[in-house]
């Protein structure tokens, strides 16, 4: 797949098929011009409600006289005159889905004047919407087209929209894989062979270093399970500025059976999913190294499965985490947190001016805020908000979840430092955060449990279901803010 410009008049440019995103008000730019071209049809669809203009919906238009492309996919963009960012990305990726059914080879979009933020949203929702899950398929749902157009002048916009969705369709194609094929082994590889593509330096600790690295309550859920666990160290530096002024965090567990305390069949069918904070991070980290950006960022990954054996950690061990905190294990499902323990320590070590964690971390989070919210928590409420009005730009939904000292006395056990669960359901999420709280030290950090986003069971109009790269773009828009 290739992107690039094009300047050809959307009546003669001579491609499979077109896009014409339609917006409100009178007809104007591409839509003003297609109207044109076609004698007043496109006018008429609109007046008889044949065509509309909701954001997302699509109308497939059949070789309209007077143009040469056989197809004219129409798109709405909104009835308000201007549109919101999120809109652009939904407009492009229904358009992109609707016309990704057969393998295309050129597709064209022409979409009305808007400022470069837009556009790059646009040109990142037409690659993430013609993208699909069904990567082990021999016949294919949806196909790329070999070459998308763009109608602009603005190349390096196209090429910057390309790289960020390249970076959401990485950690697409890293949570969709399936567990058999995904594993802490083979994922730790696919990040190393990033170093060979990109400017990142990798680093990858085995389970005999993360042994030496004392990383106990990482190998504590790993130990029942054949694969070997790994974590993975990623750095981009793209500025003189010494110390990481970002460390993102990411929750590998590339499978999640619930371990002891198993997950029923039901729960566990998605649970391949559990790696996607990982797999965020990896995606957002290839990204910004191809954008180039003027900063210094650290990505971490812990990798493990969480299995059951007869060498499975239990219900009743205390584990010593690597900042030597002691850990009553009440609950072999509450792993997640075991894991990013470690790997936040580790973290905190490279002196990180800010922290960001990202993890399918609790299904209380999916009930507190629904399956397409993102909860914030954070221990510095600058930074958050920070995130806060990066993910406003982005047009991904966050809300924040109060921290409270008393969601902490929860965690507190009668023979170690901490319990890993909370005394009762309620709150789940919130002592889920309080407890990663505990190995932050005093970096300003945000925790972002993306249980309920990252991974859908069904499609949406404009991405295709299972994973969605949810927090990549807001991620990329906050490392564009940070100080250079
Ligand atoms: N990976 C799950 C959380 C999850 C649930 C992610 C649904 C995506 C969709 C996590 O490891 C887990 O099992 N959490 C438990 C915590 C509980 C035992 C305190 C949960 O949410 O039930
Ligand atoms: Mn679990
Ligand atoms: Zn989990």
């Amino acid at each position: 797949m290739a992107t690039a410009i094009t300047q050809e008049p959307l009546h003669l440019i001579d491609v499979d098929a077109i896009v014409v995103a339609l917006g409100g008000g009178e007809l104007s730019g591409p839509a003003l011009e297609l109207n044109t071209q076609t004698d007043g049809a496109l006018q008429r669809m609109i007046d008889a409600n044949e065509a509309s203009l909701k954001v997302g919906v699509t109308t497939s238009w059949l070789a309209p006289s007077g143009i040469k492309a056989p197809v004219v996919m129409l798109v709405g963009l909104g009835s308000c005159n201007s549109p919101e960012n999120i809109s652009y990305f939904k407009a492009a990726g229904a358009a992109a889905k609707a016309l990704a059914a057969k393998q295309r080879d050129t597709v064209a979009y022409y979409f009305p004047e808007c400022d470069a933020t837009a556009l790059e949203t646009a040109v990142s929702g037409s690659l993430v919407g013609c993208h699909g899950q069904d990567i082990c398929r021999s016949k294919h749902d949806l196909y790329t087209p070999n070459n998308i157009l763009w109608a602009t002048n603005d190349e390096l916009t196209v090429a910057s929209g390309t790289i960020i969705a390249e970076g959401i369709n990485l950690t697409r194609d890293l949570v969709n894989g399936p567990p058999n094929m995904v594993y802490p082994e083979t994922f730790a590889e696919q990040i190393q062979s990033l170093g060979e593509t990109t400017s990142l330096e990798i680093e990858v600790w085995d389970a005999a270093k993360l042994a030496e690295e004392k990383c106990g309550a990482l190998l504590a859920v790993a130990q029942g399970s054949a694969r070997e666990a790994r974590l993975v160290i990623m750095r981009y530096r793209g500025s003189d500025v010494v110390d990481p002024q970002l460390a993102l965090v990411g929750k590998g567990v590339t499978y999640d059976s619930g371990g002891l305390s198993l997950k029923p069949s039901d729960g566990q069918k998605t649970m391949k999913c559990d790696m996607a904070g990982a797999a965020t991070v990896v995606g957002t980290m290839q990204a910004i190294s191809q954008l180039k950006l003027p900063c210094h960022v650290i990505g971490l990954v812990g990798l493990v499965e969480n299995m059951v054996s007869s060498n499975a950690y239990r219900l009743g061990d205390v584990i010593i985490a690597r900042n030597g905190k002691t850990i009553e294990v009440l609950n072999t499902d509450a792993e997640g947190r075991l894991v990013l323990a470690d790997v936040l320590d580790v973290a905190v070590e490279q002196k990180p001016t800010h922290l960001i964690d990202l993890a399918t971390l609790t299904g209380a989070c999916c009930v507190a805020l629904g399956l397409n919210v993102t909860g914030f928590m954070t221990n510095d409420q600058n930074w958050c908000d920070d995130l806060t009005r990066a993910a406003a730009v982005s047009g991904e939904q966050v809300w924040q979840l109060p921290m409270f000292k008393e969601f902490g006395t929860e965690l507190q056990s009668k023979v170690a430092d901490l319990r890993n669960i909370g005394t009762g359901r309620w709150g789940g999420a919130i002592t889920a955060g309080k407890f990663l709280e505990e190995f932050v030290s005093e970096v300003s950090w945000t925790h972002m449990d993306i249980a309920g986003p990252a991974f859908a069971d069904s499609p949406k109009k404009w991405v295709d279901g299972g994973a969605s790269g949810v927090m990549v773009r807001t991620l990329i828009e906050v490392i564009r803010q940070l100080e250079k």
